[in-house]
């Protein structure tokens, strides 16, 4: 069976001054999901995004939401992410003096629960926690910011990932790749085991063309990428 890939739009790359034309174009474009980074100036060097907006975006779309939270103690705001009903929580192993109790907090809020590596963790962070998440996102630049470029040890370390989900049949989980997933980085990503790719300033909000055209474009590599 061919392994599906979805396709996300990252909220904090939109246009705020048009958020809501910028929903619009991605909901016609047919966008998967929508990726909503919220940081807190301490875990990353940068403030985006926050439950205010939201909340607006869930008045605005039924879209799906991917909450990541780039925040230290990520439990002190689960309860709170929860609220919003999104498809999945993340948080960072990093962040966290308990990331399993943390996951438990997200599953029992009724939540998929995630968990996202920054460049420098290693795989085997996940090795006793895979029963307790739904999502791993690798991060493939250091968080915080958009318009990076791909730290090429972290396609090494999807791959190494995508094994791992193989190999102890988790196929539920999803496998997620964040920064820089740009048009020419997309099909190693894929072909490296991701199964969410988070388009931000270098695909789906890339400058040279509009959201429908850049979502087409990501959506056309996807099917000429598939891997069974
Ligand atoms: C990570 C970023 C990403 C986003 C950036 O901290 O906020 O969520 O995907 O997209 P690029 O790397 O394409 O600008
Ligand atoms: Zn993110």
């Amino acid at each position: 069976m061919q392994r599906t890939v979805k396709i996300e739009a990252s909220l904090a790359c939109a246009n705020f001054k048009n958020l809501e034309r910028d929903i619009k174009q991605l909901e016609e474009a047919k966008i998967d999901c929508f990726h909503f980074d919220i940081m807190d100036g301490n875990f990353v060097p940068n403030f985006a995004l926050d439950f205010t907006i939201l909340g607006a975006v869930r008045e605005l779309s039924c879209t799906d939401v991917v909450c990541h939270l780039m925040i230290e103690e990520p439990e002190r705001y689960i309860e709170r992410a929860a609220a919003f009903r999104p498809a999945f929580i993340s948080i960072h192993l990093e962040a966290t003096r308990n990331a399993q109790r943390a996951l438990q907090q997200i599953r029992n809020s009724g939540v998929r629960p995630g968990v996202v590596l920054n460049p420098a963790t290693p795989v085997s962070a996940l090795q006793y926690i895979l029963d307790d998440i739904d999502l791993i996102t690798v991060m493939t630049v250091n968080p915080g910011f958009a318009g990076q470029v791909l730290i090429p040890a972290t396609i090494r370390k999807l791959a190494d990932i995508r094994k791992l989900i193989d190999a102890e049949g988790c196929s539920h989980i999803e496998l997620e790749v964040d920064g820089n997933v740009s048009f020419q980085n997309i099909p190693t990503m894929i072909k490296s085991g991701a199964t969410m790719l988070v388009g931000g300033t270098s695909s789906v909000f890339c400058k040279q063309y509009s959201i429908g055209e850049a979502v087409a474009i990501v959506r056309s590599l996807v099917e000429s990428n598939a891997v069974q």
